[in-house]
């Protein structure tokens, strides 16, 4: 296998209901990590980015949480409607998306 030009990281974390911390999955990772492996398919980027389902990765009150190696960039709040502008953007045209980072006290 070579070794992907981007790992993508997307937190399925769950917890249970009331937890104070909350958790991704709550605020709806699975449809973002089901979005991010359709794409990657219809894309037929598979020998470039990896993608990888997590546990939390901290920022749990702003998931869903996807981090991007080897930037290391966290975005938050992230969507199913989300996940073709950081393919076409990010994955692919090498630019993060300023407007999705997560907050620099949460992450920075
Ligand atoms: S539960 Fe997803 S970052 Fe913590």
């Amino acid at each position: 296998m070579p070794k992907p030009k981007k790992h993508v990281f997307v937190c399925t974390q769950q917890r249970p209901p009331g937890h104070p911390r909350g958790s991704c999955r709550q605020h709806g990772c699975a449809a973002v990590y089901e979005e991010l492996l359709w794409q990657l398919r219809q894309r037929n980027l598979f020998n470039s980015v990896q993608v990888t389902a997590t546990g939390s990765m901290g920022p749990c009150s702003e998931g869903p949480s996807v981090l991007v190696y080897p930037e290391g960039v966290m975005y938050a709040k992230v969507q199913k409607a989300n996940v073709a502008e950081i393919f076409d953007r990010h994955l692919v045209g090498g630019s993060p998306i300023e407007s999705l980072k997560v907050s620099p006290e949460l992450w920075g």
